[in-house]
Order: C-alpha cells, then structure tokens, then sequence
C-alpha cells in the first residue's frame, strides 16, 4: 500500500479528510501523541485500524471530536460532573468515558457499553477533525505494545505502508497519551494517568478514585488497554533502584550494552547509553523526551534499558505509569545479585524460569536468561507466552541472547535447566563450579526439565508448572 504523506497547510487537511471519510485510515498530529484515525461510525473502517496496529480487538479506541456538539451525538445520560470536567480541560488531554449511544460501532468499544471521547487541543487536529465532520475513532499510531509516536518519523517507521496517510505535524507538546477518566460510576475513576494529572481534577470535581492501585511494586489496570506490556522498545526495560554509587556498580558488572534513563543532572560515571529525559524538576519535559527516549535506545543498540523509579505526584504519575508499564512491572534493586536460567535456544524454558522467578517478591535476587545455542534477537514461542500469560506473566518482550563466557563470569548464579546445559557451562572452565547448578538440584530435586518445544500448548503449560515448582523451591533457598 502507498502511504500519502500530508502537511498540515489547509488544501492538505481537506485531502487527508476526504480521504478518511472514504473509508480510509489517516494518522493526525495530536498534543499528545499522533492518532491512528478512521470514521468511527464505519465498522469495517474501524476494523482496518486494528489491522493496521497489529492490536487485539478486545481493546477500545477513543472516539475524537472537533466540537462540543458532537458529545450528544454519541454519547447519553452524560453527568453533570462530566459536562464540567470537558467545559473545562477541552480541548486537551483528557480522555471521558460516557454510556454510548447505538450510533457507535461496538468495533469501536470492543463490546462496552460505554465510549470514550476526546477533543484534541492541537490546531492541525482540530482543523482536521472538523473537515472530517464526523466522529473520527483513533488509537496511537504505533504498532501495538510499541512506544506511542510523538513525532511523525516515528509514525512513518511503524505505519508506512500499513495506512492510507500520514498528517506531517512535527513534534507532539505533551508527549504521553490522554488521561482517560470514566464517568459513568457515583466516583469517577482514572483509569490511565495522562497530561490532565488527578491533582487537577479533583480541584474541580472533587473525590477522584485512581484505577491503578499500588499493590506493592504491581499496579493493576483498569482501562482494558494497560494490561498489556506497552510503550515498550526492542531491548527489554527495567526499573533499577538504588543510590548512583550502587547504579554505577551495577552497570559496570552488565555483559550486555545497556542504556540507561537519567535527568539532566545526573552524569553517570558508565560506560553505559546515557539519555536525559530532561530536567529533575521538569516533568513537562520529561513526558515530551519519555517515548523518544525509549526509541533512541532501540536505534543506539541498547540490549537491556535501565529506567529511573520517580514520584508519583502531579504529571510524573502518567510517566511512572509509563515507565512501570514498559518495563512489564520488572524492578530490582542494584544490588542485587544476577540468577542466569540457562537453556538451549532461550526461548522457551529458560525466558519462562526468568519470568516466573521475577514474579517473586525481591529477596536480592533477580533472573536474566541466555541460551547455550541461542540465536540472539528470536522472540520466544508462541506458547510459552500464552502459558505464562496464564499466570499474570508477561514474556512476549523477552529476546533471545547467547550465553557468553562475560555472563557466565560476571552472573552470581546459573541455574541451567538440564545437566547437559550444565556441563556445556563447565566445560568453558571448571571453576565456575561453585555458581553452576540445575535448577533441579538447587531446589533439592534430581529434575532435569525436557524442552517443550514445537510442543502444544498442554506441553508448555505442565512445563511451566513444573518449572514453576522449581523455581519456587529454589527460592526458598536463596
Ligand atoms: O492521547 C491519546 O489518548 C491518544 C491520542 C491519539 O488521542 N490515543 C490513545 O489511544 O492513546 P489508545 O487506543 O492507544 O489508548 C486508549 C486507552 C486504552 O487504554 C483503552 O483501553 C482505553 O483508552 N479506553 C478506550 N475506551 C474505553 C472505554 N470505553 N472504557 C474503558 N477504557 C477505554
Ligand atoms: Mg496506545
């Protein structure tokens, strides 16, 4: 497919609408992020944005509208708090949930009752929106669980090829997706934090419920959309705790090339990727650099991303958020130590025996995988995501790497899954004896656990249980 570029000058707008109200799909500039747009009131129109995403259909768009009138025409029963919230915070970046009118495809909504609505304050969307004259359903223009676009360079090297146009409008001011709030309940609830922060809302509304509690380093999500890993790049992301001394340590014993996330104040003495999100006290800045950030470590080479923890107050909440959500809930501490699973091609049991390990409470000790034959870069089986998906477990971020003698050297314990994995390991030096073991002696067992590969998915699910068992007993003693 040609993709036909647009600018943001007025003729170009009208062609880039005529084109959407044919049916077709049109990326737009927001303040937030760009928008994958089509005429939410065209099912099959709505159908093609989720093909072009690459996204499960079990996830809601949000319905954009250029004027306030249009409000009544999808959505009923609207709130008075409601017709406060949008009278004030539109046009900007505020997504509200209201029960849906029958208008509305439940392509749109992925079957609820209710949609979400928005009304972008950029000039260039709001001009397009209204050429458009419709209701205009648009995720961002990502491929899904990528970071969202904000600028168009990034739109055209996920969406190239994949729409019918792009809307050239440079660089998005907000930088993160809208707050998106649902109204329909007594309490309205946020359920994704986003440039409109809780603080301002409750000034005006007053009680605001945020959806995602804090259980322990966990959040659960509420908006179906944020129980996927999101906003993630190629390298997998981790929240890495501790003072500068102990992150600096930390990097420095890393085999792999890492990056790491850092503040304009902070020079860190590594040889690691450094890229500022911006200013410590400016969390602005920090929202507009988040997605760009997570991008540049892909293109500099970056295999493993190391992300700051930050506070949770005003805007940094939505860049938490994000952060927390890229990095899959992963967090550790920079002093703890490195457990390596080790299998043959890293993509089924030893990626398994990692997530599984980090879904434990941190005790000092966190998992990475690698595999004796791996072919670094491959993605793990389809089943062995499904099977840990079962268990709240997300892995489909995880890359295959090839054992290395700097990663056996520098990890604290390899547990490899088998004998032969085991004695592979030794027979690059015996010394490394000492940290070696199966996974099945260290947990007081005589198991070795059989490759599931190419297996169904009963295959892969006893495996991950039985690893799991393992795993468990192992560290109980750690
Ligand atoms: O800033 C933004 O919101 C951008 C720009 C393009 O407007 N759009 C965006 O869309 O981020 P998307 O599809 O990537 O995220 C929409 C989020 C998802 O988490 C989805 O689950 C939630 O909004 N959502 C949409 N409709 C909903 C509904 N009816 N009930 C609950 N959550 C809803
Ligand atoms: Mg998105």
């Amino acid at each position: 497919m040609k993709t036909e570029l647009f600018t943001t000058s007025s003729a170009d707008l009208k062609r880039a609408a005529e084109l959407l109200k044919n049916g077709k799909r049109v990326v737009f500039p927001t303040e937030t992020v760009y928008g994958l747009g089509a005429n939410a009131l065209d099912k099959d129109a709505v159908k093609s944005i989720f093909t072009a995403k690459g996204r499960p259909s079990d996830n809601p768009l949000i319905v954009h509208i250029a004027d306030f009138s249009q409000v009544e025409e999808i959505a009923e029963d609207i709130p008075e708090k409601a017709k406060l919230l949008m009278k004030r915070f539109w046009p900007g970046p505020l997504t509200v949930i209201l029960k849906r009118k029958d208008c509305i495809p439940s392509e749109v909504t992925a079957g609820l009752d209710t949609v979400g609505i928005r009304m972008p304050s950029n000039p260039a969307a709001r001009e397009f929106l209204s050429l458009c004259n419709l209701p205009v359903a648009a995720p961002s223009a990502n491929i899904s669980g990528r970071p969202s676009p904000t600028d168009a360079k990034y739109v055209i090297e996920d969406m190239d090829g994949r729409v019918e146009g792009i809307i050239d409008g440079g660089e998005c001011t907000v930088g993160l997706e809208s707050t998106v709030i649902d109204m329909t309940g007594k309490i309205p609830v946020i359920l994704r934090p986003g440039g409109v922060t809780a603080e301002d809302i409750s000034e005006l509304l007053g009680e605001v419920i945020t959806g995602t509690k804090q259980t322990g380093d966990k959040e659960i999500p509420k908006a179906p959309g944020m129980k996927y890993t999101h906003y993630a790049p190629n390298a997998p992301v981790r929240i890495l705790r501790g003072t500068i001394g102990e992150i600096e340590e930390f990097l420095r014993k890393r085999p792999a090339l890492c990056g790491v996330l850092t503040f304009d104040e902070f020079k860190l003495d590594t040889d690691a990727i450094q890229i500022s999100l911006g200013k410590k006290d400016n969390p602005n800045d920090c929202a507009r650099n988040l997605f760009r950030a997570l991008r540049d470590m892909d293109k500099m080479g970056a295999e493993e991303i190391y992300a700051p923890e930050i506070g949770s107050s005003g805007l940094w909440a939505a860049i938490r958020n994000r952060l927390y959500k890229s990095a899959g809930g992963h967090i550790i501490n920079a002093s703890d130590k490195e457990i390596i699973f080790v299998c043959t091609g890293n993509t089924c049991r030893s990626p398994m025996a990692e997530g599984l390990f980090n879904s434990l409470p941190d005790k000092g000790f966190f998992a990475a995988s690698a595999g004796i034959f791996a072919e670094t870069g491959n993605k793990p089986s389809e089943n062995a995501i499904i099977a840990l998906k079962e268990k709240g477990i997300d892995i489909k971020n995880h890359l295959a790497r090839r054992l290395t003698p700097e990663m056996i050297e520098s990890a604290d314990l390899i547990l490899p899954l088998t004998r032969k994995h085991k004695y592979a390991i030794l027979s690059i030096d015996e010394k490394y004896a000492d940290k070696v073991f199966t996974l099945g002696e260290f947990a007081g067992e005589d198991a070795d656990i059989s490759d599931p590969f190419g297996g169904s998915i009963e295959v892969y699910r006893s495996c991950a249980n039985e690893i799991f068992d393992l795993v468990k007993k192992a560290y109980d003693r750690l």
